[in-house]
């Protein structure tokens, strides 16, 4: 059974660029360079390596013979990723109708175990602008060795696939871009096309002005946020402590803020800047609580990024020393009980009094698992907790020293997988589809170790530029489980820019006033200006 509003959002058709409505041809600009480290990069993708820029215009009529693509979604969901897919189908499909397209199941492990579908019709169109990533579903799989390549190639032949489209992060394009190099320098004829996926936000550069998903999630937790402003403002007898995911980046609690105008937003990256201790942010935070129970204020909102605790420097360095002494093999041989015990035994005299200083939770979630990609899993680590009763401990010794004479509960949630799969909203749906869409284009004209791209996207849909990247212009190197590796670089919040700088210069003001805001529920019908606005981010950006 469907419910009304999936029957009706099913209809809806995704807005297309202008420039991808009739034949296109590819205006290339300048040769490309790497980010940073430019020789070795250069070394290391001699045949994807300084590509240039790519801008679809009208072009030409052509006949193009069937082609057959395989696509793969990789890492954590986000929404939208149905319309890529759909987007793709519908691309290929109007080049030639007898073109075929095949998902792998599961993630990157459904190349390498040959594990696929034929994606039909009846199929795509159960998944029209929908959520979720469960119409071949996910996984982490990294795809970096050679024998997996080579397994991969197998199964491409088979079904006779010109072309592989990875619909994944930075970690995923990465792979995408040395899987683009090996399947080249091998003349396999597969040519590999990646797009930019993450609730996170932080794949964006010059080129890509966001990652899908970012949209529909920050306006699903600014629903949730604001939701709760309200219960919070009406029973005025609560602090709420608010992580929101993002693995490294602040970007999604910076949007949030931006969106809700909550008491207090902590940025991992200012936190970083101005090197605060664990002890510095508690008592930001108490200091506001204080200033704001002055007011007969004992209430408020506190959101905090899920990456937080990986930002404070000294703890920074001490993930540092342990991501190194993991990844050995010795290391992996350590029985996970013994885990804890191995590492305490190996860290320098400064990071073990660090982890030392740390309640045992979350020292024991710094020291163990890491997912495949090398990463901390932050989300599973409890900062709200943790930041809730360092504040209160805090307060009560203010409170016994005479400085403070307020009440103080907190009420903790996490926002993460709630806004993962949410139906995208209009701004997703169409951006989502257009790069699906655009990524068949890519295709048809032969390129490889690109990624789909989408610009101009705060004005409307028919004025999008739609192109392609060369993936390796994204890259520097960057140490991963022990090791220096050629990786995409990470789009952490600018201290200088403008989103946060709109912040910074409102934050007193939210922190000591009930300012906050409540955005309600993503609309898909109605008022332009109520259903298609892009995220504060995006225009604050794009205004410079
Ligand atoms: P991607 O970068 O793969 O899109 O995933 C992002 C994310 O949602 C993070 O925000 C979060 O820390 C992580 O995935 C959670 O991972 P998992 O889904 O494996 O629990």
């Amino acid at each position: 059974m469907k419910s009304y509003l999936q029957i009706a959002r099913a209809e809806y058709q995704p807005k297309l660029p202008q420039a991808l409505k009739g034949y296109v041809c590819a205006k290339e600009g300048e040769p490309t360079h790497s980010v940073g480290n430019q020789e070795e990069i250069k070394a290391m993708f001699p045949n994807t390596y300084g590509m240039p820029i790519i801008e679809f215009v009208p072009g030409e009529k052509k006949d193009f013979k069937p082609f057959n693509v395989g696509v793969i979604l990789s890492g954590g969901q986000a929404p939208g990723g149905h319309n890529v897919i759909c987007g793709l189908f519908d691309g290929i499909k109007s080049l030639n109708s007898e073109s075929k397209l095949y998902g792998f199941i599961l993630g990157p492990g459904g190349l390498v175990d040959h594990k696929y579908m034929e994606l039909t019709s009846d199929i795509i169109d159960e998944y029209r602008n929908t959520g979720g990533f469960d119409i071949i579903g996910s996984g982490r799989t990294k795809l970096e060795k050679v024998d997996q390549f080579e397994k991969g190639i197998e199964i491409l032949r088979e079904l006779g696939i010109q072309a592989l489209v990875i619909i994944g992060g930075d970690d995923s394009n990465t792979n995408a871009c040395v899987l683009a190099e090996y399947y080249a320098a091998k003349k396999y004829g597969v040519q590999v096309i990646g797009c930019p996926k993450t609730i996170d936000g932080d794949l964006k550069n010059e080129q890509i002005e966001t990652s899908f998903g970012f949209d529909t999630a920050c306006k699903t937790y600014s629903e949730l946020i604001g939701n709760i402003q309200r219960d919070c403002n009406s029973a005025r007898k609560y602090w709420h402590f608010i992580k929101l995911m993002g693995r490294s980046a602040s970007h999604i609690a910076l949007e949030c803020a931006l969106q809700c105008q909550p008491n207090i937003c902590l940025i991992s990256e200012e936190v970083e800047a101005k090197a605060m201790s664990l002890d510095d942010v508690v008592e930001y935070i108490a200091n506001a609580v204080v200033e704001r129970a002055k007011d007969g204020n004992n209430f408020g909102t506190v959101l905090i990024p899920e990456g937080l605790i990986e930002f404070i420097p000294a703890i920074k360095k001490l993930i540092a020393e342990l991501n190194d002494i993991l990844a050995t093999p010795e290391a992996q041989a350590v029985e996970r009980e013994n885990q804890i015990d191995y590492v305490k035994a190996h860290l320098s005299a400064e990071n073990l009094a660090v982890f030392n200083s740390l309640p045992a939770d979350v020292a024991s979630q710094l020291a163990l698992d890491r997912d495949p990609h090398g990463n901390v899993q932050v989300s599973l680590i409890e900062t709200e907790k943790l930041l809730s009763q360092m504040v209160e401990e805090k307060l009560n010794q203010w409170k016994a020293e005479g400085k403070y004479n307020g009440k103080f509960a907190a009420q903790h949630h996490f926002f993460g997988y709630e806004g993962r799969c949410a139906a995208p909203s209009n701004y997703d749906a169409d951006y989502c589809y257009s790069l699906g869409y655009n990524a068949s284009r890519l295709i048809a004209n032969g390129k490889t170790g690109y990624m789909s791209i989408i610009k101009n996207t705060t004005a409307p849909a028919d004025q999008w530029i739609a192109g392609g990247v060369p993936i390796t212009m994204m890259m520097n190197m960057e140490k991963r489980n022990g090791e220096m590796k050629p990786v995409i670089k990470k789009a952490l919040v600018e201290l200088d820019g403008a989103p946060f700088k709109y912040f910074a210069s409102k934050r007193k003001e939210w922190a000591k006033k009930t300012a906050y805001v409540y955005p309600g529920p993503i609309q898909y019908f109605g008022p332009t200006e109520v259903c298609d606005q892009p995220t504060m981010t995006l225009k604050l950006e794009q205004a410079k």
